[in-house]
C-alpha cells in the first residue's frame, strides 16, 4: 500500500475503544494520518478526537465552551462508586468557582520558592539511586529509578513518613489505569479499591497532621489543612481527594517523563552524544522530551455551548478528546517536527496543556527530570538497554513498566 493510501486507512479506522499492539507500540503514524486527514475526527461514539496544535490551544483556552466537568460523563462510566466521587472532586475535572478556589490553594503551595528548596533533597536522592544501581551494574530504569524519584518528591511534598510510602506507586496506578477509555471489571475494582484504601490512609494521616502541624511553607499538606490566610479552606472531602489528585498527577506522569526521556536518548545516540558533551543543554533536552514522547497523550472537554471549531459548528454537549501527543508532532507549529532536537527552541508544546488548567506542578516535573537525567548520564554515560522495555499499554499515559538496563561500566 502507499504512504498515502496507508495513511488515509489509518486515519478512516482509528477508534479510541478498539487500539491496535502496533498502535500502542507507535502511536505517531496514526496521529500523523488523522492530523493530515481528518484533525477533527469523529468517533463512532460520537465524541472529537482533535489532533492539529491550534486547535487544542483554542479548546484549552476557551474553558467557558469546552468544560473540564466531569460529571456527566463519569456517571455512565462508573456509576455511584469511589473512583466517581475521586475523579469528579479533583481540581482538573472541575470548572471555575470551584477550580479556581482550589488551584489557588495548591499553587500556593507549589511556589516557585517551595520547589527551588527542594533542589538539594532532590540531589542527595537521584545521587542515592544511582550508588545503588552502580552497585548491581544490571537494573530496571523504571523500577530502581524513574518512579523512584516522583514518589520521594511527593511523599515529601506531602511529608508521607517513609516506612509508609510504599503503596503509593500501586494506588496511583490503579486510579490513573481507570482513565483508559475502556477498561475490564477487575481494573474498576482495583481502581475502586485504591481510591478506598487511600481515603483511609490520609484521614490518618490528616488527623495526625492536624494535631501536629508542620512548616506550612514546605508541607503541602498543612498547607491545604490550613487554606489562605483569608479564610478560604478546602472541605474535608475536598482535601482527602486533591491529595490523592496531586500524589497522582505528579507521579506517573514524571516517571515517564524520565522514562521516555532516556529511551529517546538510546535511541537517538548522537543526541546522547550531544547531551553528554554539553550537559548545559539540559532545559532544551527536557523540553524536547516533553514534545516528542509527551507522557500525558490525552485531554477531554465537554462543549456546554455551540461553538465553532476547526470550521466545524460542534453542538453544546460534545465529547471532546484532545490528543497532545499529535499535537506537539504538528509541522504548522514544529518545524521537522519527528526530528528529536535536544536544543529545539523556541518549543511551545502542549505536555502540560496550556490555559486555566495548565499543570499546576511543572515546574517541579521540569526540575525533576532536568536532575535525573543530567545526573544519570554524568554518572553512567556508557548505559545501554539489556533488554526489551515492557511498555505500559496506555493511550493516555504514555511510558514503560520496566526497561532492563546495564550501567555499561
Ligand atoms: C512530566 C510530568 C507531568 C506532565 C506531563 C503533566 C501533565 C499535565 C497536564 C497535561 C495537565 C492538564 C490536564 C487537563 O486539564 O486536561 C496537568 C494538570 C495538573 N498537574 Fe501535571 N503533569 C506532570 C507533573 C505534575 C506534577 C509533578 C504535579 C504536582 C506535584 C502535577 C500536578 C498537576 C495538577 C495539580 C494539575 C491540575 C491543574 C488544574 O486543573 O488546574 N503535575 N498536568
Amino acid at each position: 500500500m502507499t504512504m498515502a493510501g496507508n495513511g488515509r486507512e489509518l486515519a478512516a479506522s482509528f477508534d479510541l475503544e478498539r487500539l491496535t499492539p502496533e498502535f500502542y507500540a507507535d502511536p505517531y503514524p496514526t496521529y500523523r494520518a488523522l492530523r493530515e486527514i481528518e484533525p477533527m475526527k469523529r468517533l463512532p461514539n460520537g465524541a472529537y478526537f482533535l489532533t492539529r496544535y491550534d486547535d487544542l490551544v483554542t479548546a484549552y483556552k476557551n474553558t467557558k465552551a469546552f468544560s473540564s466537568d466531569k460529571k456527566k460523563e463519569f456517571a455512565p462510566k462508573y456509576g455511584s462508586s469511589p473512583l466517581y466521587e475521586h475523579h469528579t472532586t479533583s481540581l482538573v475535572f472541575n470548572d471555575p468557582p470551584i477550580h479556581t478556589r482550589v488551584r489557588r490553594l495548591i499553587m500556593g503551595a507549589l511556589s516557585p520558592r517551595a520547589i527551588a528548596e527542594m533542589e538539594g533533597d532532590l540531589i542527595r536522592l537521584v545521587d542515592s539511586l544511582l550508588d545503588r544501581i552502580a552497585t548491581k551494574r544490571s537494573f530496571d530504569l523504571i523500577g530502581d529509578f524513574a518512579a523512584a524519584i516522583p514518589i520521594e518528591v511527593i511523599g515529601n511534598l506531602l511529608d508521607v513518613p517513609h516506612d509508609e510510602r510504599e503503596p503509593l506507586r500501586d494506588w496511583s496506578l490503579a486510579i490513573l489505569g481507570a482513565l483508559e477509555p475502556v477498561i475490564s471489571e477487575a481494573a474498576f475494582a482495583r481502581g475502586n479499591k485504591a481510591v478506598e484504601d487511600f481515603l483511609s490512609y490520609l484521614e490518618v494521616l490528616v488527623e495526625r497532621r492536624r494535631a501536629k502541624p508542620g512548616n506550612p511553607e514546605r508541607d503541602v499538606l498543612t498547607r491545604l489543612i490550613q487554606g489562605e490566610p483569608n479564610g478560604e479552606r478546602l472541605s474535608a472531602k475536598e482535601l482527602l481527594h486533591n491529595c490523592i489528585f496531586l500524589l497522582n498527577a505528579g507521579h506517573e506522569t514524571t516517571t515517564n517523563l524520565i522514562g521516555n526521556g532516556l529511551v529517546t536518548l538510546s535511541a537517538y545516540p548522537a543526541e546522547r552524544q550531544r547531551l553528554i558533551a554539553q550537559p548545559e543543554l539540559i532545559k532544551t533536552a527536557v523540553e524536547e522530551m516533553l514534545r516528542y514522547e509527551s507522557s500525558n497523550q490525552l485531554g477531554n472537554r465537554m462543549t456546554v455551548e455551540p461553538v465553532e471549531l476547526g470550521g466545524l459548528q460542534l453542538p453544546a454537549g460534545t465529547p471532546i478528546t484532545l490528543c497532545i501527543g499529535a499535537a506537539n508532532r504538528d509541522p504548522a507549529q514544529f518545524p521537522d517536527p519527528e526530528r528529536f532536537d535536544i536544543g529545539r527552541t523556541p518549543n511551545r508544546h502542549l505536555a502540560f496543556a496550556t490555559g486555566a488548567h495548565q499543570c499546576a506542578g511543572m515546574a517541579l516535573a521540569r526540575l525533576e527530570g532536568a536532575i535525573a537525567v543530567s545526573r544519570y548520564l554524568a554518572r553512567f554515560p556508557r548505559y545501554a538497554q539489556s533488554g526489551e522495555p515492557v511498555r505500559g499499554g496506555r493511550v493516555r499515559f504514555r511510558g514503560f513498566l520496566s526497561i532492563p538496563c546495564v550501567t555499561g561500566d
